[in-house]
């Protein structure tokens, strides 16, 4: 897992964690929601929560390929997540190998084994690839959450946040070659909205501590949606995709070209999704444009359940 933790990407890691049905390797961090460093806290203090502090993180990038960072504070909260766990401690040690190196090492020693699910920009992936090109022939599967292809955007009117805060590694991303890579975009992360009932379901099913990390690190988060779209309610962008790679039915998707604007003052990040394959390109990106909220949320509250607390 590829990871810029975040309200969602938090939920997204305890969501693999307590669905049982994955190994996870490792987790990589990056620049994003938040700082690397804050990202591999955030990260730490969750594997912590959950008492699985066994699952290795590694540090990657703490800057997009070209461009400056773009923290996202006022939806993830100055911490990145919504200001829980503020008085936990960290004493967990980040692995000495760098994110886009340990990517390569498994890749390369299980080739065509290794999902990667990737939840915040592509920078890491990127530098794996640029490092060791053979890696896109050897991994078995990436899911990407990012990009909105008929829907407006979430940081500027046509830009999804992952894939503009680092738009050049998107595009190598898109560009290497990659023969099943799954792209869970806005059109469908907007359709899972985590609201009441739902914290109501935890309360009663998952342990206390569980349900009151993601009440309160979700409360911000859904005044903020409340806000803008009159209902009290937040989307959960990255725990789809993670329940999309281990659920696959949980979605469907429809193949077809899709690359990254990199160079307008209006449009830099949209993803462009050539539905009628007018450009005529080789179709790169398995697009998900439907879901089965339903079932997304009977994965997902039965998932962090299932949690064990330290
Ligand atoms: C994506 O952007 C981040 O803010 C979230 O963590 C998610 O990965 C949604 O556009
Ligand atoms: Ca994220």
């Amino acid at each position: 897992m590829d990871v810029d933790t975040g309200i969602d990407d938090a939920l997204g890691i305890m969501l693999a964690v307590g669905s049982g049905s994955c190994d996870i390797l490792g987790i990589t961090t990056v620049n994003g929601n938040v700082s690397m460093q804050q990202a591999t806290i955030n990260t730490f203090k969750i594997l912590q929560l959950i008492d699985r502090t066994d699952i290795p993180v590694f540090a990657g990038a703490d800057t997009p390929l070209v461009r400056e960072p773009r923290f996202e504070h006022s939806v993830h909260g100055n911490d990145g997540i919504g200001g829980a766990l503020t008085e936990m401690q960290v004493d967990q040690q980040v692995q000495p190998q760098a994110a886009h190196e340990f990517m390569i090492e498994q890749i390369m020693n299980y080739p065509g084994e290794i999902t990667l699910i990737l939840t915040a920009p592509l920078t890491n992936l990127a530098l794996a690839i640029q490092q060791q090109p053979e890696i896109v022939a050897n991994v078995k599967e990436i899911i990407i959450m990012g990009g909105a292809v008929n829907e407006y955007g979430n940081i500027t009117p046509t830009a999804e946040y992952n894939m503009y805060v680092d738009p050049e590694a998107a595009k190598q991303v898109l560009r290497a070659g990659f023969a099943h890579l799954v792209l869970v975009p806005l059109d469908v992360t907007r359709k899972v909205l985590l609201n009441n009932n739902h914290l109501g379901a935890l309360n009663r099913t998952a342990q206390p501590e569980i349900a009151g990390y993601v009440r309160q690190s979700t409360s911000a988060y859904m005044e903020r949606y409340e806000q803008r779209n009159g209902v009290k309610a937040c989307a959960m962008h990255d725990p789809l995709a993670v329940a999309a790679a281990l659920y696959p039915d949980v979605i469907s998707t429809t193949l077809y070209h899709v690359d990254v604007e990199t160079n307008s003052d209006l449009c830099d990040g949209q993803t462009v999704c050539d539905f009628q394959n007018r450009l005529g390109k080789q179709p790169n990106v398995q697009v998900a444009l439907t879901v089965d909220h339903i079932a997304f949320f009977n994965i997902f509250l039965e998932s962090l359940s299932k949690l064990k607390v330290t």
